[in-house]
């Protein structure tokens, strides 16, 4: 027996972690994230706060790191006994937050090898809107700065969905712009039309 797997995709404040949540207790689902909650995920997670020195360049190394030691450490042996499990981000968050800094394809090939997922499902929100839920929760200062840098990873999802779409994945985007439940039931509908 083979499970689901279901990759959740988005800009910061698009709602994915909310949605991953939601998705998971309707279906009685496995929620993970990434960067993942091992070794090299929590190197990541200190590289992206400044508190290790990590350069741009090492970065794609890393998160591809961590996506080999999340896939073999609990993704697939999940999958392999038949449960269905939910990622807030995989390898698309790659190729789009990555390819602003290395060209791509390169960051394609680092991460051709992974099992794909059975369905993304990009939370489909403008970095305006995610800003302004990004300042409602008090994480963000520099408002002008980080929304330019929303909007260039906005341009960037759309380069990587549009390759993965490309190469035959299965790809879906939700309008985001709803309220949690209405958001969810998008959600909820893609993912069961691929169960
Ligand atoms: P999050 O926990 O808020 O989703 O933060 C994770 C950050 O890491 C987010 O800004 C996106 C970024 N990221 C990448 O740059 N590349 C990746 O492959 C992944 C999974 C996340």
């Amino acid at each position: 027996m083979s499970g689901c797997f279901v990759a959740m995709e988005g800009l910061d404040g698009s709602g994915g972690t909310t949605q991953v949540m939601r998705l998971c207790d309707a279906l009685g689902a496995h929620a993970t994230a990434e960067p993942s909650g091992g070794p090299v995920g929590q190197l990541i997670r200190a590289a992206l706060k400044g508190e290790e020195p990590v350069g741009d360049g090492v970065l794609p190394l890393l998160f591809a790191a961590d996506r080999t030691d999340h896939l073999e450490r609990e993704i697939l042996p999940r999958l392999a006994a038949g449960e269905i499990v939910v990622t807030d981000r995989y390898y698309a968050s790659s190729l789009a937050y990555q390819s602003l800094v290395s060209p791509l394809a390169e960051v394609a090939r680092l991460n051709a090898s992974f099992r794909a997922p059975d369905i993304t499902v990009f939370l489909d929100l403008s970095p305006e809107a995610c800003m302004e839920r990004i300042e409602k929760r008090g994480a963000s200062r520099e408002r002008f700065e980080k929304l330019e840098a929303l909007k260039n990873i906005a341009d960037a999802y759309e380069a990587a969905l549009a390759l993965l779409s490309n190469r035959g994945e299965h790809v879906v985007r939700v309008n985001a712009q709803d309220t949690p439940d209405a958001v969810h039931a998008q959600v909820l509908e893609a993912v069961r039309a691929c169960l």
